[in-house]
């Protein structure tokens, strides 16, 4: 089962979910490249990196858009050419895209005991301290990927996860909360929902 979840947030903001079970020949059917990204596909030595590219071509035709519409900067942010604003994000067996008319960035990462070693480097881990291992992991997991969305909508580098992105506390019950970035002395507050599938997180992140 190819597309995995279709979130509509509004008339204007969508995400899809695949993933990834076919071979790689299944994905590359009927997708054409631009040479940019033919260039970048053939460079790819892992399967799985290759496997998440491709997947992420056929959510883009799901949304109605080819490779053709999507170029990269600079930074490597995509942006679509009729100005929509778009994010992508992939990781292992799950692939994701979402595309908006406000600013957006999505990420998906597996649930993984490593990111607990990494944790002190985005959050004040002391906050944590009463999780028990499972919810520790889910919820560093989290807020690691809200940090990461939120760069993607920034699409610069400078912003520092420790010091210039706060995420609002939440509790399992409640999968949605808001973070506030601090950039050239403003404050912006960005809604972020998060989703838990196959030991797998899902956080996206959308301005207000
Ligand atoms: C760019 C970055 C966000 C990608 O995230 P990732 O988890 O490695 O990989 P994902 O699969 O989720 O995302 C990759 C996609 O992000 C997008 N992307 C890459 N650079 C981007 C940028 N500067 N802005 C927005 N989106 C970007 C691309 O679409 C890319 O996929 P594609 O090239 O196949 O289209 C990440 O590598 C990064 O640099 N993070 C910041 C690191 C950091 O500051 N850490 C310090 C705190 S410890």
């Amino acid at each position: 089962m190819p597309i995995y979840k279709t979130i509509t947030i509004d008339q204007y903001t969508k995400a899809l979910i695949w993933k990834i079970e076919e071979p790689i020949e299944a994905l590359e059917e009927s997708i054409e490249l631009s040479d940019y990204c033919a260039k970048r596909y053939q460079n790819m030595s892992s399967e799985i990196h290759r496997k998440g590219f491709m997947s992420v071509r056929q959510l883009l035709k799901l949304l109605g858009y080819t490779d053709f519409d999507l170029t990269y900067d600079a930074k490597g942010k995509p942006h679509l050419n009729d100005g929509t604003e778009i994010s992508i994000s992939h990781s292992f067996q799950f692939s994701a895209v979402i595309v908006s008319n406000r600013k957006v960035g999505i990420d998906i990462e597996k649930q993984r005991d490593k990111i607990k070693r990494i944790a002190p480097k985005f959050t004040p881990i002391e906050e944590y301290q009463s999780l028990g291992e499972t919810d520790l992991i889910r919820k560093l997991t989290m807020v690691w990927g809200a940090k990461e969305a939120l760069y993607k909508l920034y699409g610069k580098k400078g912003l520092r996860f420790l010091e210039d992105i706060f995420v609002r506390d939440f509790d399992f019950q409640n999968f949605t909360t808001t973070a506030e970035v601090y950039q050239n002395n403003l404050t912006t507050t960005y809604r972020l929902n998060f989703l838990e599938f196959e030991s797998y997180t899902c956080v996206y992140a959308l301005a207000l």
